[in-house]
């Protein structure tokens, strides 16, 4: 406990008796997904690169290209691939499992109840949210809207967006998978029609990529990459400003 407290991972408490505390280092190992993490690489990067030295200098200092000779099968002492090590290492392997994110969908009441029974994969949770009210899920890795945006207009896009803004970190990603048009020049017919739809049955919009730029910038966000087929099939990737 003093080499930890000295690493200000716990800290020891004045009085007569010798007594430790937590500190927030050691609160991180209360949150189930990151002390999984820090299991997970202490045993495979610290036990696995331990090793590495000297696998080094046996193996010559080559290129590390065959996955099953590799530092790991050296300091495990197998010939299997991590995967498959794991497969016969529950304990390891559920580590591994529990580091892995929530995948939660989000939608109206009346659209989540009316997904099927078993439609969708076990892992992900159906949540009913408005995204019109605060979002409850603060600081995820990713937010992911796809189609949603092209459905409302500017000051109403403007409140999905600023809702998400409030609980995303710098680093969380929102991913937005809409139409990004071209400034000028004729757009293929589906396409066209659907912004004709948006319009009057939305009063919304497929938008140019300026006009994603200027949403995005009011909302406290900018595009920090970008994938766009000439048809404006895109995906943009967005940060905190
Ligand atoms: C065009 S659909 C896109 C659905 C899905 N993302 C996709 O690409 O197939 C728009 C979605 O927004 C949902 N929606 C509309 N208003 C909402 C609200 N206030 N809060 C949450 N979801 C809403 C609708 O129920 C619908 O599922």
């Amino acid at each position: 406990m003093r080499v930890l407290a000295a690493n200000r991972i716990f800290t020891e408490l004045a009085g007569p008796e010798t007594k430790f505390g937590p500190t927030s280092l050691s609160n991180i190992f209360t949150v189930p997904a990151l002390s999984n993490g820090i299991k997970h690489c202490f045993d495979l990067g610290y036990r696995g690169g331990a090793g590495f030295p000297s696998y080094a200098r046996e193996t010559n200092y080559r290129q590390l290209e065959d996955e099953l000779d590799s530092p790991f099968q050296y300091a495990f002492q197998t010939k299997l691939h991590c995967f498959d090590w794991w497969k016969e290492h529950p304990r390891e392997a559920s580590q591994f499992h529990n580091v892995k994110g929530r995948l939660i969908l989000q939608d109206q009441p009346d659209v989540i109840d009316a997904i099927p029974k078993d439609s969708l994969h076990p892992t992900i949770e159906l949540t009913k949210h408005n995204f019109f009210k605060p979002q409850l899920i603060k600081g995820a890795g990713v937010y992911f809207l796809k189609h949603v945006l092209h459905d409302w207009p500017n000051p109403k896009a403007l409140i999905i967006l600023r809702n998400l803004v409030a609980v995303m970190k710098d680093y969380s990603k929102l991913i937005i998978i809409e139409n990004v048009l071209p400034e000028a020049g004729p757009l293929p017919v589906p396409t066209a029609g659907l912004d004709f739809i948006l319009m009057v049955g939305f009063a919304a919009m497929e938008r140019t990529a300026k006009q994603w730029e200027a949403l995005l910038t009011e909302a406290g966000l900018k595009i920090t990459g970008r994938w766009v087929k000439d048809d404006g099939d895109g995906v943009l990737e967005v940060m905190l400003a």
